[in-house]
């Protein structure tokens, strides 16, 4: 057996899997989110562990197998956030998660000491509030007593491991996110962290994604009674990213999405494409020396969600859902845009917010939870790169209620029997390092299946075009207001 472990943002998801693939067990464990202030997003990292050591001693008691039989662990998770630790490893603060917005100075400020050509020629990513060195920055001018102490900084899942196994390190896909990787030569960026006056001492050492980093410490077997995993199980390490549905982009070529309460578009790609920088994500892939590009929409499932927290909280998401199949596409003439905490792709803007437009008296609750849904539609048309392609769909996390949305892609697509993407995807990588297989490809023929194919409607497919035309013109119209 292998164990993947993905630390999601609401929860930590582990799972057992064999080596048929099969997922034998699923535990996981939530831990909240802190919003202090409008903006701010933060965790404790200590929950993290608590509660990946309780899944995990809870997954082995469901399993009813000898922990012995566990050969290789490998995490996923989420990506960007930022955990501070002073000269004896320990934590300093809480830390700042991915969907904190509060670093908007912190980039414009990057875009002027770096400029913004040169930031995307090393980094080739934009300066975004949700990545990890505008949050180092803000740390230095809000809390410089805090700055000051920083012998370390890591990312959440690097952070899970260090307190699993004692050892520091983050690998290329993890690192890529945090706008301080020269990604070509896979290395911390010296002229970078100079300019934004950080000390390239701060950065962890890099290992790459698949490489065994070295067994469960005791400390942590004793602390929390896994004595067994002492000595016993290989560590390896993976690719990150949690909605990354890890798993399945070891594909070439293959289009991905990760549908939840984000959309994540994926791309595998084996060269720089030099015309994408910046429109969308590009960070090193967890194979050797690949690349993939992300499309984030931060707002999906999230929006559904919302909207039936604010105004439909007494019924259930079957009974949400049922209520649309008396309004037709276009839901009547009303159009939502899903910017609840602003967006990433294809607009790279914190402070934009979401709209419904075209309400009239006839309209009523259906038509409004239609437009959310609908909206959907309108992804992958503002993916340039997963327009019209065939995608490969992962459900995950509490909205997989959307799965009906499927269809609403103009693409075909394939959806994946799998809703424990990012945590299948670790236990595939570890499945790798402990050499299962020689090919990291063979490993996923074998532990990815998909379960049903959905096929655009041709008359559907036009009438959302003309939608997406007025869908696109709301951006441009409304990003001033909420500026
Ligand atoms: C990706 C991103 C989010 C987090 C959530 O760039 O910010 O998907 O990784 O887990």
């Amino acid at each position: 057996y292998v164990i993947g472990i993905d630390l999601g943002t609401s929860a930590v998801k582990t799972v057992l899997v064999d080596t048929k693939g099969k997922i034998c067990a699923v535990v996981s464990k939530n831990y909240p989110l802190l919003h202090e202030k409008t903006g701010y997003s933060e965790q404790n990292p200590e929950e993290w562990v608590q509660q990946t050591a309780s899944a995990l001693s809870e997954l082995i008691a469901n399993a009813n197998i000898k922990p012995e039989d566990i050969e290789g662990i490998s995490y996923s998770g989420q990506m960007h956030g930022l955990v501070m630790l002073d000269e004896n490893y320990n934590l300093l603060r809480n830390a700042i998660l991915w969907n904190d917005t509060r670093t908007t100075e912190q980039c414009h400020h990057l875009y002027k000491v770096i400029g913004e050509k040169r930031l995307l020629k090393i980094t080739k990513n934009q300066a975004l509030e949700g990545f990890t060195l505008p949050k180092l920055l803000w740390v230095k001018e809000y809390e410089p007593a805090i700055f000051e102490k920083t012998a370390v900084f890591m990312l959440p899942k690097d952070y899970l491991r260090f307190k699993m196994t004692g050892f520091i390190h983050s690998e290329y896909s993890d690192a890529a996110g945090t706008l301080l990787l020269n990604i070509s030569k896979k290395k911390w960026d010296d002229e970078l962290c100079q300019l934004a006056g950080i000390n390239i001492n701060l950065c962890p050492p890099l290992v790459e994604s698949s490489e065994c980093i070295g067994n469960i410490s005791e400390a942590f077997s004793q602390k929390n009674g896994i004595s067994h995993f002492n000595e016993t199980y290989l560590q390896v390490e993976l690719i990150m990213l949690a909605e990354q549905l890890a798993p399945v982009f070891y594909h070439q070529g293959k289009h991905y999405v990760v549908l939840g309460h984000r959309v994540l578009f994926f791309l595998m790609r084996n060269e720089a494409i030099e015309t994408l920088y910046g429109k969308v994500h590009y960070f090193n892939h967890g194979k050797e020396n690949a690349f993939y590009t992300m499309g984030v929409t931060l707002s999906a499932g999230h929006s559904l969600g919302w909207f039936k927290d604010n105004f439909a909280k007494n019924v259930t998401f079957e009974e949400l859902l049922a209520d649309l199949k008396n309004v037709p596409i276009g839901s009547n003439g009303l159009l939502f845009t899903p910017y609840l905490v602003g967006e990433r792709t294809p607009h790279a803007d914190a402070t934009i917010r979401g709209s419904f437009i075209g309400m009239d008296a006839s309209h009523k609750k259906r038509d409004f939870t239609r437009a959310v849904i609908e909206v959907l539609r309108f992804l992958n048309e503002s993916i340039e790169s997963s327009r019209n392609e065939k995608l490969r769909l992962c459900y995950h996390g509490e909205q997989m209620i959307m799965l009906n949305s499927s269809r609403r892609f103009n693409a075909k697509i394939v959806k994946l029997s799998t809703e424990q993407g990012p945590a299948l995807g670790a236990a595939m990588l570890a499945a790798y390092g402990c050499g299962w297989y020689k090919l990291i490809g063979r490993v996923c023929n074998v532990f990815i299946t998909s379960s049903k194919t959905y096929y655009p409607n041709a008359e559907h497919v036009q009438v959302y075009k003309q939608l997406y035309e007025l869908y696109k013109e709301v951006y441009l119209q409304t990003n001033d207001l909420s500026k």
